[in-house]
């Protein structure tokens, strides 16, 4: 690189927004480096909406005159109209959504966009932007999370009553029932939507009239601001006010332990329409061919959704490793909060759209659920159990019972409740033909009426209660 690239003669010209102090304009270099318009265009309607209501109050202070708030008002909407319509000019000239507005709204309306800028900084209003925006958002997941839950429910009903097996480390475990198996995902996005609304809590402050960092000399009030634009409140401390990305990172980390929730669910669902465990199929409208394996229907919705997290919690790294150290108040490090949530917000998106419709489309194959359960033994507890209620053994030694009964089938290939009444009384002269009954998966599984356990009308009890519980809308 040569001189001249980074001369600042050959970069833009001064800005006529903090231009004041400068003899001439910034390098090119500089401008690319610090221009955030690119990706802060998305805050546009935010930033529009803070505007006005800081036109609002300042007009209501007598800051400035209700003429000049009408100006403002009026040419703030007819830009909001100019970007909707894709009829406006971003310039990275003008570094990010904010110059960029402020100047249009000059070229509209001249002087009383010159006023709008007092009593704020550029670091109060992106605070209130990109806190206005990150609202928005919880709002939007909520309501994508509430939707997921509902289909879920939805197909755990539908399930209730269909045995598959339960897995722990991937090893047939005890047999349970798909709709409570899903069930349980219900509960994992239930507790997302708890952090996610958390987070909302917190984060509902307003930071506008915090101006630069001290405060402001201006008779305003930040209460009004706060109202008007649906804060529960003004931020109590400037200093913090222009600092504060704890919204950010909080949202990131709610959003990255729910990724990593679907991430589950998308891999559970890779497993189960595998050819070896055919447990359900996804239609045409969720998998992909390949281009040499005609036979092949893959799940890339699946996979995708199980990779997204990897984005995700790196946007969430990124962004706690951008203000560790940093000292307060503002510092230009703090424009790099944007790209990583707005990524994970199209990521989370997306991957809850994808998991919404992936549950709505598959069939689940209950057959070959019901013919898994033939393999791995899944009511040896249940052996060990009867041991204990009708025989009055200790756990421990049920359990050795159980598990040499167990070993005799294996050598015998056949599943427990095939094995001969003589084999298991050789084990334990006690066994009784009653064990019969405790051997099935369809006793096992409607035994298991426990608070929460996989019985079907403990199951169908739970499904209207988490209805009620998440506010859910009837099926
Ligand atoms: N584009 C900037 C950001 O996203 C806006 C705030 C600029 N403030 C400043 N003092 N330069 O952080």
């Amino acid at each position: 690189m040569t001189k001249k690239d980074i001369s600042p003669d050959d970069g833009p010209s001064k800005s006529s927004i903090w231009g004041g102090r400068f003899s001439s304009g910034p390098s090119q270099l500089m401008q690319d480096i610090n221009a955030s318009i690119d990706y802060d265009r998305r805050l546009y309607r935010q930033d529009i909406a803070g505007s006005k209501a800081h036109a609002t109050m300042l007009a209501a202070c007598d800051i400035i005159t209700d003429a000049d708030r009408d100006a403002i008002h009026h040419g703030l909407d007819s830009i909001l109209d100019e970007i909707t319509h894709g009829d406006f000019t971003f310039s990275a000239a003008l570094e990010d959504i904010h110059m960029n507005i402020e100047s249009r709204l000059a070229e509209l309306i001249g002087e009383p966009a010159r006023r709008l800028h007092t009593a704020r900084s550029r670091n109060d209003q992106v605070a209130t932007d990109f806190k206005l925006w990150v609202r928005e958002l919880i709002d939007s997941v909520d309501a994508a999370l509430a939707e997921l839950q509902g289909i879920l429910l939805r197909r755990a009903e539908e399930h209730a009553d269909t045995l598959m097996p339960g897995f722990t480390h991937l090893q047939t475990a005890q047999p349970v029932t798909f709709g409570f198996h899903l069930m349980a995902y219900v509960e994992m996005f239930g507790r997302d939507r708890g952090r996610f609304a958390d987070a909302r809590r917190r984060l509902n402050e307003s930071p506008l009239g915090a101006a630069a960092l001290a405060g402001t000399s201006f008779p305003t009030d930040r209460h009004m601001t706060a109202e008007l634009l649906g804060f529960d409140r003004p931020a109590a401390n400037a200093m913090d006010a222009v600092s504060d990305r704890d919204f950010a990172v909080e949202f990131l980390a709610a959003a990255a332990l729910c990724a990593v929730h679907m991430s589950r669910l998308a891999e559970e669902m890779v497993i189960w329409c595998s050819d070896r465990f055919g447990f359900i199929t996804l239609s045409d409208a969720f998998t992909t061919g390949s281009s040499i394996m005609p036979q092949k229907r893959n799940p890339d919705a699946a996979e995708l959704v199980r990779a997204k997290p990897g984005r995700i919690i790196g946007s969430l790294n990124g962004l706690l490793i951008v203000l560790k150290g940093l000292p307060l108040a503002y510092g230009k490090d703090m424009q790099e909060d944007k790209e990583g949530v707005f990524d994970a917000a199209d990521a989370l998106g997306i991957a809850i759209a994808a998991t919404t419709g992936m549950v709505a489309d598959m069939t689940a194959r209950p057959d070959s659920m019901r013919a898994a359960l033939t393999q791995g033994f899944p009511t040896a507890t249940d052996l060990a159990d009867y041991l204990v209620r009708d025989l009055g053994l200790p756990f421990r030694e049920a359990h050795h019972v159980s598990g040499s009964i167990v070993a005799i089938a294996a050598e015998r290939g056949c599943d427990l409740d095939a094995l001969a009444l003589a084999d298991m009384q050789a084990v334990e002269p006690r066994i009784t033909a009653d064990v019969l009954a405790v051997l099935s998966c369809e006793v096992a599984v409607a035994m298991r009426r426990s608070f929460g356990g996989t019985a079907p009308d403990e199951v169908r009890a739970r499904i209207a209660e988490a209805r009620t519980r998440y506010a859910l809308d009837e099926g």
